[in-house]
């Protein structure tokens, strides 16, 4: 087994040993990739101010997201398939975050259900919805999360329709897959995966398959997502899933100052500054650039989350400076469960925890809720996005 110091070490073994179809489908943005490129190249643009000869004692990083207690403001983002990147992956996702104290976010397409994370964790995790057109299976989607004591929605309004991932549909990973030969040979190559595969029954969309009207098997799956998606949302019906839930919101997926004072307006408890990790509007800006000025227009009427590139703790702790009040990591911790299952989800959280401490005493600073501009240099014109820096 290599030694593994970092995320990319993950996303290397991760590579190795899932089906390249699965791997590409989480390594990919839409159409030439540009914003999932810039996600994380944009991070580097800002820099860090280090002291010296500060009492470094006694740091932490525990911190609230939406009013629950955090060990560190980096909650798992709401991922697709992530079941199977690795044999009951989403169970294994959340049991690692709820050891770790972190937020777990379960995608509503994920391949175990709501009630299979339920029954194998002891915490409540959050629950992501789509708008999608049917209110009768939007409203037992809630029924069915309240009954999971599901403690938040994550309500993704950056999808009404879909942004085109290239290697998706050369691999012909759709629902159901159409496997091509390349990736059958592929698939025939990853035996330790297919082995876990053989052993668990959830391999398909857990929260939708025998859920939603019509759909009783994988076959009828492609027809229900071709036709389930609210094209003609609006704000109108987003504060309509607020009364629907009756609990606490986040808005996912703004990128925007005057959208984000929409999602306000509709009572957000928190939003997400998030382009859905450069996988929807390809030549968007990236969310850390767009960061400070959905921080000016909001920041002081809601929380305000931030995902988008996140590969270290150095990452977060630049988000955090600006002013986001918590994290998600997608690919990061995908990557550790593709790699090493449930255990490497754990090294992912762990090496981000890590990455943020060390980084947070290098600047001086002891606690995670005391990191602000001062600790940063950020180029003039950065959080401009028609200032290209
Ligand atoms: C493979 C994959 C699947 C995703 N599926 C969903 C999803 O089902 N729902 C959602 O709201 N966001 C989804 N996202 C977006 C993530 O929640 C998050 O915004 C993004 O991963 C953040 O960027 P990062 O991967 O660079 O951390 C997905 C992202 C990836 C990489």
């Amino acid at each position: 087994m290599p030694v593994i110091t970092r995320i990319e070490d993950l996303r290397c073994i991760h590579e190795r040993r899932v089906p390249r179809m699965f791997y590409d489908y989480v390594e990919s943005g839409s159409w030439t990739e540009q914003t999932f490129r810039e996600n994380t190249t944009d991070f580097s643009h800002i820099r860090l101010r280090q002291r010296v000869a500060v009492d470094m004692s006694g740091r932490s990083t525990r911190s609230r997201m939406i009013g629950e207690a955090v060990a560190m403001p980096v909650a798992l983002a709401p991922v697709g398939l992530t079941g199977m990147q690795s044999a009951d992956g989403e169970i294994k996702a959340a049991r690692a975050a709820e050891a770790f104290g972190v937020p777990f976010t379960l995608s509503t397409m994920s391949i175990c259900s709501i009630e299979d994370v339920a029954e194998h964790t002891t915490k409540p995790f959050w629950f992501q919805v789509y708008t999608l057109k049917d209110d009768d299976f939007m409203a037992r989607l809630f029924e069915r999360a309240r009954a999971a004591r599901c403690s938040a929605i994550v309500v993704t309004v950056d999808l009404q329709v879909l942004g085109q991932r290239h290697k998706d549909l050369k691999n012909g990973l759709s629902a159901p897959p159409k496997l091509t030969v390349k990736s059958i040979a592929d698939l025939m190559t990853k035996i330790p995966w297919g082995l876990e595969m053989l052993g668990t029954r959830r391999r398909f969309f857990g929260n939708i398959v025998g859920h939603a009207k019509g759909v009783t098997d994988p076959s009828s799956l492609s027809t229900w997502t071709a036709e389930a998606f609210d094209v003609s949302l609006d704000w109108k019906r987003i504060a309509r899933f607020k009364d629907m839930w009756g609990g606490k919101m986040i808005i996912k997926g703004i990128m925007d100052p005057e959208d984000a004072r929409r999602a306000v307006d509709v009572g957000a408890d928190a939003i997400v500054v998030s382009n859905h990790g450069g996988r929807q509007l390809d030549g968007a800006v990236s969310s850390i650039r767009m960061l400070p000025s959905i921080l000016d227009a909001v920041g002081d009427q809601v929380e305000v989350h931030f995902d988008g590139g996140i590969r270290s703790g150095q990452d977060v702790l630049k988000a955090l400076a600006l002013g986001a009040r918590g994290t998600y990591i997608g690919r990061a911790y995908n990557y550790g469960l593709g790699a090493m299952g449930e255990q490497g989800v754990t090294r992912a959280l762990e090496i981000i925890h890590k990455e943020l401490d060390i980084t947070m005493a290098l600047c001086g600073e002891t606690d995670v809720a005391r990191l602000g501009l001062h600790n940063l240099y950020v180029p003039q014109g950065f959080g401009d996005p028609t200032v290209l820096v």
